[in-house]
């Protein structure tokens, strides 16, 4: 089932020459899990920005096109009612945290909402424990490490329960094992809560193991939007655009890939890619 259709979106800001965004058609299916990445001043976050509401209400500027969540205009919502299906998750974790503790961080959203108490606590609780911090609860925000801020992030995006998460670059600031514990979060969101995951990474690494589709975006513009294997194997192109190829992919790329030998993305694939030709 679609959830959110992009038609001929495009975007520009105020006085700018060149449009951020130049005639995206995108479809996201419940439950899928994308990728969108490119190179810097791509207009990722800008599309980011159009599907949470940023734009057109807090970011003015030239807007055409559509985009429809479940056949309403998304642009006619207000960004109470997006939030309640699109929860963001941004690059900074000390920018989007407010509270000055983690339940009361966890709580805001849903108090906004006029959800009542108990179910307050409920959400809180199961926030908490998705993305794997119960534990920090009683905690000041002012304390937490960078990946624990980024889950905190997640968990007070959570707790709103919408059905899409949209994440803009939120490993940025981590080290390989916090992205890699995050994504692991995303993973566990996606595959056992049916959660739809529309994230915006530069490491390709992850992207290539978890997403079910690679969205590139170069110039405003989508170039590719296919399967990681599919995206990874045309690695000249990619190279051209400016998105960084996974090393494993690479490597394949340089030995040969046939049909025989589909493109690995993994160490794991790597690993039989590598044994099957040694046998040849
Ligand atoms: N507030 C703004 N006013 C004018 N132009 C802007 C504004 N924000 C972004 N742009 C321009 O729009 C284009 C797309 O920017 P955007 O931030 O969406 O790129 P991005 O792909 O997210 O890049 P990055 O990887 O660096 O985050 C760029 O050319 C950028 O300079
Ligand atoms: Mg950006």
């Amino acid at each position: 089932m679609t959830l959110l259709k992009i038609e001929n979106l495009t975007f520009s800001y105020p006085q700018s020459i060149q449009p951020a965004l130049k005639n995206i058609n995108l479809a996201i299916k419940k439950g899928s899990f994308t990728g969108i990445t490119g190179p810097t001043g791509a207009g990722k976050s800008t599309l980011a920005y159009c599907l949470n509401g940023i734009i057109p209400h807090f970011q003015g500027g030239k807007l055409g096109g559509q985009i429809n969540l479940r056949g309403d205009s998304l642009f006619t919502l207000g960004t109470a009612q997006i939030s309640r299906v699109v929860g963001s998750v941004f690059q900074d974790p000390d920018a989007q945290i407010i509270s000055a503790d983690v339940e009361q961080e966890v709580a805001f959203g849903p108090e906004n909402l006029g959800v009542p108490p108990e179910e307050i606590e409920q959400r809180i609780a199961e926030a908490l424990y998705l993305t794997g911090i119960s534990g920090l609860r009683r905690r000041p925000t002012t304390v937490l490490s960078g990946g624990q801020k980024q889950r905190l992030a997640i968990a007070a995006a959570l707790a709103v329960l919408p059905e899409i998460l949209l994440l803009d670059e939120p490993t940025s600031e981590l080290d390989p094992a916090g992205t890699e514990e995050i994504f692991q979060v995303l993973k566990k969101l996606n595959r056992e809560h049916g959660i739809t995951i529309i994230i915006i990474e530069q490491k390709t690494e992850q992207l290539a193991t978890h997403a079910d589709r690679i969205v590139v975006l170069n110039e405003g513009a989508v170039v590719m939007d296919d399967h990681p294997r599919q995206v990874f194997s045309k690695q000249q192109t990619l190279e051209a655009v400016g998105v960084r190829i996974p090393q494993v992919a690479g490597l394949a790329g340089m030995i040969g890939v046939n049909d025989r030998t589909p493109l690995p993305l993994t160490v794991e694939q790597a690993h039989r890619f590598i044994e099957r030709i040694l046998r040849r």
